[in-house]
């Protein structure tokens, strides 16, 4: 009975939203929709938004002005196109945003996606932003087994209860849940039988892992990979994203014992001024963050370390800012994502008195400059070293595949197509402002996946 039809999904955000809009295609999938690039030739648009910064937020609605007339032309031309707004502006403003944009035809939030088909096809005009009590998870299909990235996001954790004081995820997201165990290895086993090497387990605080286990148990998330590290066909595992709170004993150990563990830590600190770091609400001191750090490295001396900065927090003052450099100075990162405070309605830091734009835009500079050196040393270090890299595509100029580094650093050699989904050795011989330059050292370190070894 399924005529095929397209739906064209555009992810906004963080990579939950990545996995979310792979999810919400195997959901679809049954109704005939098959994913297409180009929105002009799609009946069911999607825009799965982001609601952590005004900027973000704000992006949807000049998308939806394009996309309305996009429907426009199409209708023309007698073809019909539901507009659909998913992810945290949609669970953020509901209602909202159909009062700003008409055209819309469904809003949902990231706990309805199970819903979709069902709203979808009953083509009425709703919005669908309840907490279910049902776990979304258990009710979304199994996804579809089809030849995959060999590097797959997969989603084990959701939601947060730490309330920072200028974060809107507990809002968007919900309270904290973790999947069971069973449930997370069940789609690990399909991810990997469609040929996935790498998993990247996903939660916005990941490390506060707590799923079910087998054994009617709680099983914290260094227990989760350790089981997930004995796949035969999965070479690496990495996580994200991690609060300092919850790096128990446990995974900073797994960081020195797990080989397929990626020596690679995103682990955001925010600010470095202890005042601020307690009017967020973050539950950590600049000084224990990098006594974290300290017993991360020495688990994993060459642990390639990232962060997330915010500038301008309200009432950071230039000395504040000068303690978030030293810190960023002293850690040294590999990476690091630094954000100008937005102002999130609805949230406590909102409401407390605001820092200027320019003084947070010259701080942002400073800052950028500060993690750019960081970063382009820890890169120019690769230099000379021999790394097996993941290759997941081609590259950008023909000839080339590019994949990753364990530290997470993009990586481009010369080598044919064949390569990719496949970990080669390569020779590291120069180091630019996005990427590595390596040579592939010897194809007879290639290995087939789901082949033993030897
Ligand atoms: N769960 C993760 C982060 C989720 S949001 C954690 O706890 O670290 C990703 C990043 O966006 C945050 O780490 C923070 O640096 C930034 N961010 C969140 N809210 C923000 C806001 N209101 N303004 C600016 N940056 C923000
Ligand atoms: Fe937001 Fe803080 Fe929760 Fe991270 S820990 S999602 S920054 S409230
Ligand atoms: Fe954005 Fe929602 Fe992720 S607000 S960062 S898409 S959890």
């Amino acid at each position: 009975m399924s005529v095929s039809k397209k739906v064209f999904i555009k992810t906004y955000g963080c990579q939950m939203n990545v996995y979310d809009s792979a999810r919400m295609a195997d959901v679809l999938a049954p109704l005939g929709f098959s994913r297409t690039e180009e929105p002009e030739g799609a009946e069911l648009v999607i825009l799965n938004t982001c609601h952590i910064r005004e900027k973000a937020a704000e992006k949807v609605y000049s998308e939806l002005g394009r996309v309305r007339q996009l429907k426009e032309q199409r209708k023309l031309a007698g073809l019909e196109t539901k507009i659909v707004v998913a992810g945290c502006v949609a669970q953020a403003e509901g209602q909202e945003i159909i009062a700003r944009a008409p055209m819309v035809d469904l809003v949902i939030g990231p706990q309805s996606y199970h819903r979709l088909p069902e709203l979808v096809a009953r083509g009425m005009q709703s919005v669908e932003t309840e907490f279910p009590a049902e776990d979304k998870f258990a009710h979304l299909p199994e996804r579809a087994a089809r030849r995959a990235n060999p590097s797959a996001f997969l989603t084990v954790q959701e939601g947060c209860d730490k309330f920072c004081t200028f974060c809107v995820v507990p809002y968007t997201r919900g309270a904290e849940f973790s999947r069971g165990v069973d449930a997370v290895v069940a789609e690990a086993e399909r991810l990997a039988s469609s040929g996935v090497r790498e998993l990247t387990l996903l939660g916005q605080n990941v490390n506060a892992y707590h799923g079910d286990g087998p054994d009617g148990r709680a099983w914290s998330l260094a227990r989760l990979i350790k089981l997930l590290a004995e796949m035969p066909s999965i070479d690496r595992i990495r996580y994200t994203t991690s609060h300092p709170r919850d790096m128990d004993d446990d995974l900073i150990a797994l960081h020195g014992d797990e080989e397929k563990l990626m020596p690679y830590l995103h682990l955001p600190f925010q600010s470095g001024a202890d005042r601020i770091l307690a009017a967020m609400n973050r539950g950590h001191s600049a000084a224990a963050y990098e006594t974290l750090v300290g017993r991360v490295r020495e688990a994993r001396p060459d642990i390639a370390l990232s962060t997330d900065i915010i500038v301008g927090f309200p009432g950071e003052t230039d000395e504040d800012f000068g303690e978030t450099l030293a810190l960023v100075d002293r850690v040294g990162f590999a990476q690091a994502f630094t954000f100008k405070y937005s102002a999130r309605p609805g949230t406590p830091a909102a409401e407390m008195s605001q820092v200027p734009e320019e003084v947070k835009a010259q701080r942002l500079e400073r800052l950028q400059a500060t993690i750019e050196n960081c970063a382009r040393s820890f890169d120019a270090g690769q230099v000379g070293k021999r790394l097996p890299v993941l290759f997941e595509r081609k590259g950008r100029k023909t000839g080339q595949v590019a994949g990753r580094s364990p530290y997470l650093q993009a990586v481009h050699a010369e080598g044919p197509d064949s390569l990719i989904g496949q970990i080669a050795e390569v020779d590291i011989v120069a180091s630019g402002p996005n990427s590595l330059t390596g040579v592939i050292k010897s194809e007879f370190a290639w290995r087939e996946p789901n082949q033993a070894a030897g």
